[in-house]
Formats: C-alpha cells, sequence, structure tokens
C-alpha cells in the first residue's frame, strides 16, 4: 500500500473509558466511535482521512489506470451504442448517440436498453430525425421503458439543436449541461467524456459504489460532502488518454464486479487498491490467527480521524456484510400510498372485437403525455358508492352521457409500484353496446383495438390492467374471434358466473351490477416500472 502510514498505533494505544483510540502524535476527537474489539484496536494502523479516502501515490492511479483499461478492453460487453462512440466520425451523430444511450440508461438496466436503442438509433439515426417525429411516436417507442419524461425531454433537445443551435450538438461538458434538457452532471460528463474526449470523471451509480469500497467511504454516499469528494476521486482517476472508455470501464466494474450484492472480489482488476477489501482479509486473518493462538497479526490501515471524518460511516463495521459495508445510504423515505380509480370503458369495434377509451395525460409530471383509462385518485374518506358515481361523472364528461354508475362493474385490484408511489388501481368496467353514443378521435382522447393497443404509447400500469380485464373477462365469457363472448368450458355450470355474464351481457342497457370476481383471479403481481 503505497499511501504514508502515520503511525504505528500498536504499542502506543492507551485504552481509555470508551475503547476511544490515542497516540503521542494525535489528539484523538470524542466524538462516539464504531464499536471495534480492544484487540483491533490495539492493532488498528491511522492513515491522515486526507490520504486514507483518496490516492495519493501518482504510481498507484498509473497502475489501476492501466489494470482497469486492460480488463475492460479484454472482457468488455460490446454495445451499440459504444460501437458507434468509437466508429462514428461525424460529431454530431456521435454526440447524439451516446445522448441517446446514456438517457435510456438512467435508471434502467443495459439489457432492457439494448432493444430500445437499437429500434430508436434505426428510425432516428441524427438528431434532425428525433426532431423532425412527433412526441406521440417518441412516447410510442419509450413504451415499457419507464420514467418517460426521458424521452419526452430527449425529444425536446433535438429540437432545440435543431432549431437554436443550427444542429450542432453542444462540444464542452459545459454546453451539454445548459443546453439540452435533462441532463445533469453525469450524464453531460459521461455523453462529454465518451464522445467527446473531455477529460472528466463521471459519478453515476455504479461508480458512486466502486469509489466507495476503494477509499473505504462509508458516509452517506448522498450527502454533497461525499458527493463532492467522489467527483474528486473520479476527476483524479481517470484516464487522460481515454476518458470515455475509463468512465465506462468504472461502470462497467460496478455493474458487473462490484455489485451492489454478492460483489466478485477475486475477479475484480482494482482488487489491490481497494481499502473496503483489504479490510475484509486483515480482519479474516486476525480471525484465523486468534483461533490459532498466533501473536503475530497483520495491521488493518484505517482513517486517523474516523471519529469525526466526513468520509468515515458513522455505523458500525458489519462482519456479515465484508466489503458491502460500503456504500451507506440513508434509510429510503416509505413510497407514498395511493389508490387510483380506474374505468376500463369498450365498445364494439368496427370489425368485431372491443375497442377501448384512453385519454392522453397532461404533459408534465407522472407519466406525462400517455395515454391511460379515465381515472381518478381515490380520497380516503369518500364511501364506494361515492367514488363510483365520481368515476361515471368523469365518463359521462369525456364522452358526453348521462350513464347510471351501477353500470361500473367492478373488475379487480392491479398493484403497481413506481419509484416513490404505491399506486393501487381498482379497475372498473363499462361496457357500452353502441357506438354510435360516444365521440370521435380527438388530441386528448381515442378510442383503439386491442392491437392497436399494443403500439399505443401507455404505461406498465395500464397494461397490467389490460391483463387482468382480459383475464376477468374470459373468465366472464370468452370473446371468440366474431367478436361474441363465449363462456369457457368448465366453468358453464358456475352460477355465479352465469350472473355475471348476464349483468355484462347488459349492463348498457342499465341491468349491470357490481359483483366480485375475486374469487377468480389474483390480483397482477406486484412489480417494479
Ligand atoms: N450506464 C451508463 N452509461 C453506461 C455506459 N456507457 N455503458 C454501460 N453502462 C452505462
Amino acid at each position: 500500500m503505497q499511501c504514508l502510514i502515520m503511525s504505528r498505533l500498536r504499542s502506543a494505544v492507551a485504552k481509555g473509558k470508551t475503547g476511544r483510540r490515542k497516540t503521542v502524535e494525535i489528539v484523538i476527537p470524542t466524538r462516539k466511535r464504531p464499536k471495534t474489539s480492544v484487540k483491533e484496536e490495539q492493532i488498528a494502523t491511522s492513515v491522515p482521512s486526507s490520504l486514507y479516502h483518496t490516492f495519493s501515490d501518482p504510481a498507484e492511479v498509473v497502475r489501476l489506470r492501466s489494470q482497469l483499461l486492460s480488463w475492460y478492453d479484454k472482457d468488455k460487453r460490446e454495445l451499440q451504442w459504444r460501437t458507434l462512440a468509437l466508429t462514428e466520425s461525424d460529431i454530431n451523430i456521435r454526440t447524439y448517440a451516446v445522448w441517446v444511450s446514456e438517457i435510456m440508461l438512467q435508471q434502467t438496466q443495459v439489457a432492457t436498453v439494448k432493444d430500445y436503442y437499437n429500434r430508436w438509433m434505426k428510425r432516428w439515426p441524427t438528431v434532425q430525425d428525433l426532431a423532425a417525429a412527433t412526441i406521440e411516436e417518441v412516447n410510442q417507442m419509450w413504451a415499457g421503458l419507464g420514467y418517460y419524461s426521458r424521452g419526452r425531454r430527449l425529444h425536446e433537445g433535438a429540437q432545440k439543436v435543431v432549431s437554436e443551435l443550427k444542429g450542432q450538438m453542444p462540444r464542452t461538458v459545459d454546453d451539454l449541461l445548459k443546453q439540452l434538457p435533462g441532463v445533469g452532471r453525469y450524464t453531460a460528463a459521461a455523453i462529454g467524456s465518451i464522445a467527446l474526449g473531455q477529460v472528466t470523471g463521471a459519478v453515476d451509480g455504479n461508480v458512486i459504489r466502486v469509489l466507495c469500497r476503494l477509499r473505504a467511504i462509508g458516509a452517506d454516499s448522498t450527502s454533497p460532502g461525499v458527493t463532492e469528494a467522489l467527483w474528486g476521486l473520479a476527476n483524479l482517476l481517470v484516464e487522460r488518454e481515454r476518458p470515455g472508455d475509463f468512465n465506462q470501464a468504472m461502470m462497467e466494474l460496478g455493474a458487473r464486479i462490484c455489485t451492489p450484492k454478492g460483489p466478485l472480489c477475486s475477479q475484480c482488476p482494482v482488487q489491490s487498491h481497494c481499502r473496503s477489501y483489504h479490510k475484509v482479509r486483515v480482519k479474516q486473518e486476525l480471525k484465523a490467527k486468534k483461533l490459532l493462538g498466533k501473536l503475530d497479526v497483520p495491521d488493518i490501515e484505517d482513517c486517523m480521524n474516523s471519529g469525526t471524518c466526513p468520509l468515515c460511516p458513522s455505523e458500525p463495521w458489519d462482519d456479515q456484510l465484508g466489503v458491502q459495508n460500503f456504500p451507506r445510504k440513508p434509510v429510503k423515505k416509505a413510497p407514498r400510498v395511493e389508490r387510483t380509480l380506474t374505468c376500463v370503458v369498450t365498445r364494439p369495434g368496427e370489425e368485431g372485437g372491443e375497442e377501448y377509451l384512453l385519454i392522453r395525460r397532461p404533459n408534465k409530471g407522472l407519466l406525462a403525455g400517455l395515454w391511460e383509462f379515465p381515472s381518478l385518485l381515490l380520497q380516503d374518506d369518500d364511501t364506494e358508492v361515492k367514488q363510483k358515481r365520481a368515476l361515471s361523472d368523469k365518463v359521462n364528461r369525456i364522452l358526453n352521457t348521462c350513464l347510471n354508475e351501477h353500470l361500473l362493474q367492478y373488475v379487480g385490484e392491479v398493484v403497481h409500484i413506481f419509484s416513490h408511489i404505491h399506486q393501487t388501481y381498482v379497475v372498473y368496467n363499462l361496457c357500452l353496446k353502441e357506438r354510435d353514443v360516444t365521440q370521435t378521435q380527438t388530441e386528448k382522447q381515442q378510442w383503439v383495438t386491442r392491437s392497436a393497443l399494443q403500439e399505443t404509447a401507455v404505461s406498465t400500469g395500464l397494461k397490467k390492467i389490460v391483463t387482468l380485464f382480459e383475464k376477468v373477462d374470459s373468465l366472464n365469457g370468452k370473446t371468440s374471434k366474431d367478436g361474441k363472448r363465449q363462456m369457457p368450458e368448465g366453468l358453464k355450470n358456475d352460477k355465479r358466473l352465469q350472473r355475471t355474464k348476464k349483468c355484462r351481457s347488459t349492463s348498457a342497457d342499465g341491468g349491470g351490477r357490481q359483483l366480485s370476481l375475486s374469487s377468480y383471479f389474483k390480483t397482477v403481481k406486484e412489480e417494479r416500472s
């Protein structure tokens, strides 16, 4: 280990009541330290925090860069955006291609992004092509990727580049940050280094983990102090000749080796630089030697100021976690719990089958611009009758009708978890018998067939609602190819379903009523978007 070791404490430790460390040179701060056994205290070697949490030896930095890049060159995944970044000679196309990849990769796994990326680049290979698309086409292409504002911002950004920047993509990290909507500090740094060769580190979630483990940074990784320290480290380490590859190698290491759980330390190309790994190994050795009664125990390097150091953990080290002691995140806020009433309004299609009524969400906020079924956020204190009435009022306003709320049939519930909302959709169906009671297409509403629904920009939550609706619908009486409902074999003698079937078939005449079908389906499984 290249770093300067300030003092060996083994013999100099004076044990206070609190078990705090004391050395000849250092006045130990009074802040409560994590509890460590006396034995470990006695063998700890302190390094000033300014050295312990950084790379103070230039030769070590050179070695780390070289080891990481050799591994990356040999082991990296071939990904379309990486190929484009290396082979595309047009700087505008190259920057655009990396921009698209980085936006798609925000909050989404590489494996999921691959297909979306390839389809996107095939359809809109240049920023001009994207600018000429409609937001509806963009949303449709994005459907299923989640966090839909990302696609919208890409589209807005492309239109800005074309209309305000003469089709020229920004050329520096600063300009990327200033000129492109949805591009923050990390994304600007990633695009700048990968597409433009700008020498800057790039700190995303994977890199946070890698750096925290390499330098044993255990304070809250989202705090401003740690964030700045991590950017400082990333900027210090980044390879000057190949900044884009270096940054992607760090991300790749975090995604495949230095994983949140079950990290593969034995395969890590930079293991010899990892303070967390070193700590784990030394602790293991210590345990083994203690068992054998040996006194010749190795040193554990530790931060000299761990009591007050802003980068050290405030929680004690947990042997069970090993290197997973780093990084530390604050406890996540519990998601907001919401219930939303939603109505699947159907009408007979022109060529058999059914059509679904879709309403467009506002252009801002959650699921902006996507299509959904008429919906209403449930108020806690509303009675079920009131809720149903409010939902049917909403449908009536949309369709300009005055249908009775008793026509709404209960279908079931669907749970969908957003990053910050635990959403339960309480699903109803309104089955219209006639086509002509309803409006034609507008900007804000449309009727779509089942197959067109698949091509429409809808959320994952809506897809789950459709799955549930179709399940229940098929239990009530399968819709055959010619659009007529049929009772599934084996369920024909079931009284509850016969009743339901009757209700459904007369629902538009006012004969419908709420029936519980919960015994026939399970709520669609919880999933992350
Ligand atoms: N995550 C963000 N950017 C990435 C990239 N270029 N390669 C792999 N994973 C990433």
